[in-house]
């Protein structure tokens, strides 16, 4: 102890034992984990895993919405700045404007109205919605009310951004341009994130590294570093290493995925 001149920083998340269940008695069901997990400051952890085992769930505890069962996710901040989450089902308002539901998350934190405005214009004009500002979320497409969504969490500039697929509902060729962003903004920020996704070329692409998690219920069965340093850019997408560790990463998923579509 003490001797090593670059001791690690201490993580940012970790996740210790943590499990997490549904339901009472014989109707039980045993969602996630357990799960062990460390996220070090400034990593971008991707985390693929077949549908239903367990990824929301772990979000929803990383962010404090839900209680694990057993075990504990610690989270530690330097700042008063939050963590922010973007729901796989947006969470937006229908009642709020698009303006008013960016600036949401500034509001809770007491940034003054014209700041919060200008912030919230900001990232509305960097998500292509800056004619919209004024409209409902009801007037706005899947893909409009998931941009809302982004922008929403990004503008109050967190320590720790938690994701749950936030460019599913985007046609292929915005879900490459904010892969993109996503990559430029986070490395220019050394924001912690954690990101949940279906696609493993969109994990390889923004990943320092990728888990890959079993089915029901939701353990961490495999680790991969995609071996491409930072900064980087969407560009890696056509290396022979992407392509081969994609197959990796499918071999490894498709057992899994086997494994739920057989009734238990
Ligand atoms: N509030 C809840 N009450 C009861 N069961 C729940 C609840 N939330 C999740 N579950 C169950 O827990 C399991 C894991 O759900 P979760 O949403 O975490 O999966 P997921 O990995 O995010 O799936 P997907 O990839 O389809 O989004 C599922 O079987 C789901 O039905
Ligand atoms: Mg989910």
């Amino acid at each position: 102890m003490g001797d090593d001149p670059h001791p690690a920083p201490p993580p940012k998340l970790r996740a210790t034992g943590l499990t997490r269940g549904f339901g009472r008695g014989r109707k039980q069901l045993h969602a996630l984990g357990p799960v062990d997990l460390d996220i070090a400051p400034g990593e971008f952890t991707c985390i693929v895993g077949p549908s239903g085992c367990g990824k929301s769930t772990l979000l929803r505890i990383a962010a404090g919405l839900l209680r694990p069962s057993a075990g504990r996710l610690e989270i530690r901040t330097d700042s008063p700045r939050p963590a922010a989450m973007i729901f796989q089902d947006y969470g937006i308002y229908d009642w709020k404007t698009v303006l008013a539901n960016v600036r949401f998350g500034l509001d809770i934190q007491r940034v003054p109205r014209k700041e919060a405005d200008a912030k919230a214009y900001d990232w509305l004009g960097r998500m292509g919605l800056a004619d919209f500002a004024g409209a409902y979320p009801a007037a706005l497409s899947g893909g409009m009310r998931q941009r809302v969504a982004i922008a929403r969490a990004l503008a109050v500039e967190p320590e720790i951004l938690l994701m749950d697929e936030p460019f599913a509902a985007l046609d292929a060729q915005l879900r490459t341009i904010m892969q993109d962003e996503l990559l430029e903004l986070t490395q220019a920020t050394s924001t912690t994130t954690l990101f949940i996704t279906h696609s493993l070329e969109e994990a390889l692409v923004l990943g320092d590294r990728v888990l890959v998690m079993s089915a029901r219920p939701g353990r961490i069965i495999a680790e991969r570093r995609p071996p491409f340093g930072r900064p980087r850019t969407g560009d890696i997408r056509d290396a022979p290493e992407f392509t081969a560790l994609k197959g990796e990463l499918w071999e490894l998923l498709r057992g899994e995925v086997r494994t739920e579509a057989v009734p238990a």
